[in-house]
């Protein structure tokens, strides 16, 4: 078969392939990021590239504008090389660790474990003593005499028992093995490392002070990764990634699907390994530390991510009645994960409420610390989905509601993560309806990012360019508002100050699906709260978490009726708290235990069956609501 040249720009890597190979796959295999939400069905329109030269035979163009199609645009998915090829993939297309770094991961560097764990926190909330997952000790052995037969094992049990009270020690056969050359050869010095209770592994000399954890949050969009000293507590350093198996589908349901026979099991599980050990490697060069000097790993994620990191089938979690294989995982040798660090160390992973309430959410509630307030509070995890959890000291409920990644970009025509060139803040004047934005990194625009299109909506309703249904009024008589074959859209950025070269617009379909999408975060509020007697107002402190709601303007998002309409001072941001939860449990293990109970007092309510959420629902599909009574503050 003839083999065909593709080269990718602009990281310039080619790959030699079969004639006829899709353009996606072959970018898969170049180590080429392309963002590919639908998993490549052709239907997202999101995988652009520009054929810059060669031939492609291309299938699905409907996605495309004219003004694309003219420009050489293509989608990755539906288009096979006929000949060698060169492909621009635009910014907007790619997907890369350093546009989350530039964003997402400063927030976590600013964010301070250290005050919580050494100071305690200002507001008075459980303070966690210093207990790591896994600990090293020095051990000065003493030498053995005729008068003193103790096995070597035994001597080295004596000495961890004489400096940390531990009991029933045990150890595993490759350990043993290795003892007696090391204490021998090593002049009876020591470090031994020590995890759940047995003694996982010993190290030759004094590696005492080497000893470093990690703390992740599997996303189904992003990866991060915290390094942590476990000696002092310090977070050394973040990293943070695209997850690789967003190659195959935006949302945790089209990666079940993909997941369902072993061969899609071992493929997303080795990309999210790959995932996260690029991370790990990235941190361990940037502070010259050693695989091995890694000992301990906390996860946090949703309960799809966790059991596909794991390589066990999620594939019952989709189907009734929507079971896990497992909520609640023991312990893990490193060696059995994949994940590159010290094979003896341990994986731990925090537990999860229910098929869709998983991981990251235990981890929210224990980080915002509304587990042990008397007050009652919610927690409000505006990710690719939405998860709301109500509670206080004696009592948590939980729902996901069905909201959709619109808020990440998924569904809306210029929508992308927060990235150099996302527009994050708009105004549009109501007079001339022009419009005013700025983007991230204030690069040239390549679309709009969560905090954007939040600002798009509000704007364009206080100029009524759309009126309280999201209809957009065709008689506004500006050359913004247009008619296209696929319905009326505003431009909110011509062609000639587009980084993309392309008019940047928001369609009514758009504008729709953002609706649906606020209407359903609101709306699982409304009726979690109400299951439980709970007026809204009653909420004492409402909590937003997830990466996306470090960048919410309240004001704004009250404004469309996305957030309830409640005194402003209630509203605490606590950024990625999946992550600052499994630092927590990195940590201390009684942070680890308080998961444990929090995951199983936490009652799971499934609002897709409660006949007051459709009704509730319909009523949130307007901005803000029909009920304008439930939004005393907004005068439109
Ligand atoms: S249209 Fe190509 S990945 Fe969705």
């Amino acid at each position: 078969m003839t083999a065909n040249k593709i080269i990718f720009y602009p990281d310039n890597k080619e790959i030699n392939v079969d004639q006829g190979t899709g353009i996606l796959e072959a970018a898969i295999m170049a180590g080429v990021h392309i963002n590919s939400p639908c998993g490549g069905k052709g239907v997202c329109g999101k995988c652009k590239v520009r054929i810059k030269q060669g031939r492609v035979e291309t299938k699905t163009v409907g996605l495309l504008t004219k003004d694309e199609i003219d420009n050489g645009f293509v989608l990755a998915c539906g288009s096979i090389s006929l000949t060698d090829v060169e492909i621009d993939i635009p910014t907007s297309s790619s997907i890369s660790r350093e546009q989350i770094l530039t964003q997402e991961a400063k927030v976590e560097h600013m964010e301070g474990i250290i005050s919580r764990l050494d100071a305690g926190d200002s507001e008075g909330k459980e303070v966690f003593i210093h207990t790591p997952l896994v600990r090293k000790l020095h051990l000065t052995i003493p030498l053995p005499s005729l008068d003193d037969h103790t096995s070597d094992l035994e001597r080295v049990y004596r000495e961890i028992n004489k400096l940390t009270g531990l009991e029933d020690i045990s150890t595993k056969l490759s350990t043993i093995r290795l003892i007696p050359e090391i204490l021998r050869d090593n002049n009876w010095q020591v470090t031994a490392i020590i995890g759940d209770g047995k003694l996982l592994s010993l190290e030759a000399g004094n590696t005492s002070h080497r000893n470093f954890g990690l703390a992740i949050d599997v996303g189904t969009t992003t990866v991060v990764v915290s390094l942590i000293d476990l000696n002092t507590g310090m977070i050394i350093d973040t990293e943070a990634s695209y997850n690789r198996q967003a190659h195959y589908g935006a949302d945790v349901i089209t990666r079940i699907i993909f997941s369902r026979n072993k061969q899609g099991l071992d493929k997303l599980h080795q990309l999210i390994i790959e995932t996260i050990n690029d991370l790990i490697l990235a941190l361990i060069n940037g502070h010259q530390i050693q695989q091995n000097d890694i000992t301990a790993v906390t996860c946090a994620g949703n309960t799809t991510m966790l059991h596909l990191l794991l390589s066990i089938t999620p594939s019952h979690i989709r189907l009734e009645p929507y079971i896990p294989v497992v909520n609640g995982m023991p312990l893990i040798n490193a060696d059995e994960t994949g994940i590159k660090i010290n094979p003896h160390g341990l994986v731990a992973c925090l537990p999860h409420v229910a098929s869709f309430v998983g991981a990251d959410i235990t981890s929210g509630v224990l980080a915002s610390g509304m587990y042990q307030s008397d007050e009652v509070s919610m927690l409000i995890d505006i990710g690719t989905n939405g998860e709301i959890v109500i509670g206080n000291k004696d009592w948590l409920v939980c729902c996901a509601s069905s909201a959709g990644p619109a808020f990440e970009g998924g569904g809306i025509k210029a929508g992308i993560r927060a990235m150099e060139g996302a527009i994050q803040r708009v105004e549009i004047d109501p007079m001339d309806y022009t419009v005013r934005y700025n983007t991230i990194s204030e690069v040239k625009p390549i679309g709009v990012c969560g905090s954007g299109l939040i600002d798009t909506l509000t704007e364009m309703l206080r100029a009524r360019i759309i009126d309280q249904s999201g209809n957009i009024n065709e008689s506004i008589p500006s050359k913004r508002i247009r008619e296209t074959e696929n319905g009326l859209e505003f431009v909110l950025v011509w062609k000639e100050d587009s980084g993309t070269l392309l008019d940047i617009v928001i369609t009514q379909s758009d504008i729709s699906n953002l609706i649906f999408s606020k209407g359903a975060i609101y709306t699982a509020c409304v009726v979690l709260a109400g299951k439980i007697g709970f007026d809204i107002n009653d909420i004492e402190r409402i909590y937003i978490a997830g990466g996306f709601g470090n960048y919410l303007n309240i004001e704004k998002s009250i404004m469309i009726g996305l957030l309830p309409d409640i005194d402003r001072d209630r509203y605490k941001f606590i950024g990625n708290s999946s992550l600052t939860g499994a630092r927590f449990c990195l940590l201390s293990d009684k942070a680890m235990k308080i998961a444990e109970e929090i995951a199983s007092k936490m009652t799971y309510i499934e609002l897709s069956a409660d006949v007051s959420y459709m009704y509730e629902y319909t009523g949130a599909l307007f901005l803000p609501h029909t009920d304008m009574g439930r939004f005393p503050s907004v005068q439109l």
